[in-house]
């Protein structure tokens, strides 16, 4: 029998919640400890449903799409949403809708937890005691860098690529550093020059100026690789870049070299060109942070966010304008009109 909406990942209880409480009928695919179902899994499974609805990152390709002419709604459970063929969605009448807001402020902890971390070597020096290591004072290869003006009192400059809701939430922590904030969006650049407290620089610029350099972009093709070995070698040898954004921002391999060759002081990770696996070499360096994709992992904040993906693909298994709609363009497709009028 038709299942109304299929889940194929291992949603939170509170997105469950709202599934059971429409009725619908609902089928869960994925592998006892929440492997993701195969590719070819999903397209099969796609076949029976009026909405999917897949973890954030979990791929949705054309193929998935086509797999069922009826299909009519992508309810993506994450904020970017660069995992599923919009355009292909679009151009079939399927809304696609995602869960943003909800995530910013988490998110934007979790990347200043690690630009901190970072600086300060913090996991570096925890793993030297609990290796039982910590025999005396310590010095040289734990040395950190200054995130507030530190022993010279130079306010240190942080510079924002990317100013959408998470850039914007990170600057709002800076100011308990004194940091001097420069920004690099170029849609965004009106914006960026009419808020207080920031200032837009090119990216080239932005390179070369500042000490922390973090990555707030969606992945699209004008940001994939946006971030090659000419810009990271554009930044200062006492530099840190933090990417908890998408990994393709990065070219990964490029990364690894330059951090190994020391033309910056370090890197913390959340995002990774080919998650989960990571560039050669990149897990053997000592002047990295690396964290397994975590942004948005807290309990209030991944409850929200099921809750509001489960709404929303229960708005388009009924047919009603799901908020949060990416592609809101697809309203006035006959395609769309065809399914919601059937
Ligand atoms: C998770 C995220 O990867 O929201 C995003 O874009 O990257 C994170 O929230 C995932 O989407 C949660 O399912």
């Amino acid at each position: 029998m038709a299942s109304r909406i299929l889940v194929p990942w291992a949603l939170p209880e509170s997105g469950r919640e709202v599934l059971k409480k429409s009725k619908l009928r609902v089928t869960y695919l994925h592998g006892p400890a929440g492997e993701l179902p195969t590719l070819a899994e999903l397209i099969e499974a796609v076949k029976e449903a009026d909405v999917v609805l897949p973890r954030g990152t979990q791929p949705v390709p054309r193929e998935v799409l086509v797999a069922n002419p009826a299909l009519r709604g992508v309810a993506n459970h994450g904020v970017g949403y660069d995992s599923v063929d919009v355009v292909s969605a679009t151009e079939l009448g399927i809304p696609v809708t995602n869960t943003p807001d909800i995530l910013t402020e988490t998110t934007a902890d979790l990347a200043w937890a690690l630009l901190m971390a970072t600086a300060r070597k913090i996991p570096q020096t925890h793993n030297f005691i609990i290796s039982g290591r910590f025999t005396g004072p310590v010095g040289h290869p734990f040395m950190g860098m200054d995130i507030g003006p530190g022993g010279s009192n130079r306010p240190k400059v942080l510079g924002i690529i990317g100013f959408g809701r998470i850039g914007r939430a990170v600057m709002r922590r800076s100011k308990g550093f004194r940091m001097k904030v420069i920004a690099y969006d170029p849609p965004l650049r009106e914006i960026i020059e009419k808020t207080r407290g920031v200032e837009y620089r090119e990216l080239q610029e932005l390179l070369k100026e500042s000490d922390f350099v973090t990555l707030h972009c969606p992945l699209t093709k004008e940001t994939r690789h946006l971030i090659g070995r000419n810009e990271l070698e554009l930044m200062k040898p006492t530099a840190i870049l933090i990417n908890a954004s998408r990994g393709p921002v990065v070219d990964e391999t490029a990364l690894v070299s330059v951090l190994k060759e020391r033309k910056i002081f370090g890197a913390g990770l959340d995002v990774y060109e080919k998650e989960p696996q990571l560039a050669p070499g990149l897990a053997e360096l000592e002047n990295v942070v690396l964290l397994p994709h975590i942004g948005s992992l807290t309990q209030d904040t991944r409850n929200q966010m099921a809750i509001v993906a489960a709404k929303n693909a229960v708005a388009m298994v009924k047919k009603r304008k799901p908020r949060n709609l990416v592609n809101p363009e697809v309203l006035n497709r006959r395609e769309y009109l065809q399914k919601v009028s059937d």
